[in-house]
């Protein structure tokens, strides 16, 4: 199929909360089109947000694949995210959740709550493989974003494959480390592929917050001594978090971001960062719990605590908006080392040469690679 150019052919993988704000968000830029409230870039080279046309969408959960779309967005275990219904469009017309190898995508405590659909037909690995890659390449996908649940190791590097085979650049918004692999960052060099990740991070989230805290101790001569951030929500992601043997790379990703982005050494022993709690009543909501202790001048004790309170999906959306417009930017340019501009603005563990950068060094590098389209 031809593909526009003046468009971001996005296929998604997991069609969950977080592909249902990003859904949402598509078609609510679309009908206010004047309208640039919640963007951190109304625009992007040539690309506003209502220019990101999702093409094809696959799932496991029974409830969503073969539906439309946009009606899948809010099938099964998804909820309300918050974006007001009436001020929306349906977008995405034609297109239909096809099904995904489960591989080790849904786990335990997941499938408590989904029933994996029926393989489609009887087919070996390889023919299930080709058949997904027939359907990447007939949507015209140009962008693959992953939206597996945590602890998904397998179907993501299954699916960065296929970004590989099909041509496709790869967004990875969860905690499985790709773009943080030299292998795989190489593979995708030599295949001119843009590859951005790991694990999207949210636009006012627990992480970026953090972050800014662990920045300010260390920027105004105050050593960082303990520190924690306890997270809480009532999605299918807090759900599934709550299956501990799939959490490594999680903890891993939050609480590298933080340490990261504070100059002195940190005790690991006293950072502890993590999903915490699942508590249904919440829903879409999450809640974040950061304290910091520290010592100022001559030794003297200094505390800080903040609670914040968000809306999760959407405001994982309102980043990934811009990763998959920059990745088709750099599949444009031809410019598949976007991830040293890219990756540690928006991800939480971005490439360890970037991963220590701070995020307003990040926003200042991903501007000026901005400046340049
Ligand atoms: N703020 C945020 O919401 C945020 C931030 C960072 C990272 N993430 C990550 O993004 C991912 C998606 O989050 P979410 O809230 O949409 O999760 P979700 O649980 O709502 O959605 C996951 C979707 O994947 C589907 N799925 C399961 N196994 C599959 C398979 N093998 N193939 C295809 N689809 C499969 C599920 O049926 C579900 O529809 C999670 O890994 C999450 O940790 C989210």
């Amino acid at each position: 199929m031809s593909s526009n150019p003046s468009t971001v052919r996005i296929g998604i993988i997991g069609v969950g909360n977080c592909a249902r704000a990003l859904l949402e968000g598509i078609s609510y830029y679309t009908v206010h089109p004047e309208d640039t409230t919640g963007l951190c870039h109304p625009a992007i080279g040539a690309y506003g947000p209502a220019d990101v046309v999702p093409v094809a969408a696959w799932d496991v959960d029974a409830e969503k694949v073969g539906r439309p779309l946009w009606d899948a967005r809010a099938a099964g275990q998804n909820l309300d995210v918050g974006i007001p219904q009436d001020a929306l469009k349906p977008i995405a017309d034609g297109v239909t959740v096809s099904r995904a190898p489960a591989l080790d995508g849904a786990g335990r405590k997941y499938r408590e709550r989904i029933t994996v659909a029926q393989p489609l037909g009887n087919w070996t690995p390889q023919e299930e493989a080709a058949r997904i890659r027939a359907e990447v390449r007939d949507a015209g996908v140009q962008v693959l974003v992953n939206y597996l649940p945590v602890g998904s190791q397998e179907a993501t590097e299954w699916w960065a494959q296929v970004a590989l085979d099909t041509g496709c650049a790869f967004v990875n918004n969860i905690p499985v480390f790709i773009a943080r692999n030299p292998e795989w960052r190489e593979r995708f060099r030599e295949a001119g592929l843009p590859l951005i990740g790991d694990d999207i991070k949210s636009q006012l989230g627990a992480t970026y917050v953090h972050r800014v805290l662990a920045r300010a101790f260390s920027d105004r001569g105050i050593t960082l001594t303990r520190t924690y951030q306890l997270n809480v929500g009532g999605n299918m992601d807090f759900y599934n978090m709550l299956e501990a043997d799939r959490l490594a790379t999680k903890r891993e990703s939050k609480s590298g971001a933080v340490t990261d982005a504070y100059a002195g050494h940190l005790d690991p022993g006293n950072v502890h960062i993590g999903p915490s709690d699942y508590v249904a009543f919440l829903g879409d909501t999450k809640k974040a719990f950061i304290r910091c202790e520290g010592r100022g001048f001559a030794g003297a004790p200094i505390e800080m605590e903040l609670q914040l309170t968000v809306p999760d999906s959407p405001n994982s959306a309102g980043i990934v908006i811009d990763a998959v417009r920059i990745a088709k930017t750099a599949l444009d340019r031809e410019e598949p080392d976007v991830d040293a501009w890219a990756s540690a603005w928006l991800f939480k563990a971005p490439p360890r040469p970037v991963a220590q950068e701070s995020d307003m060094q990040a926003r200042r590098n991903i501007d000026a690679w901005l400046d340049e389209v």
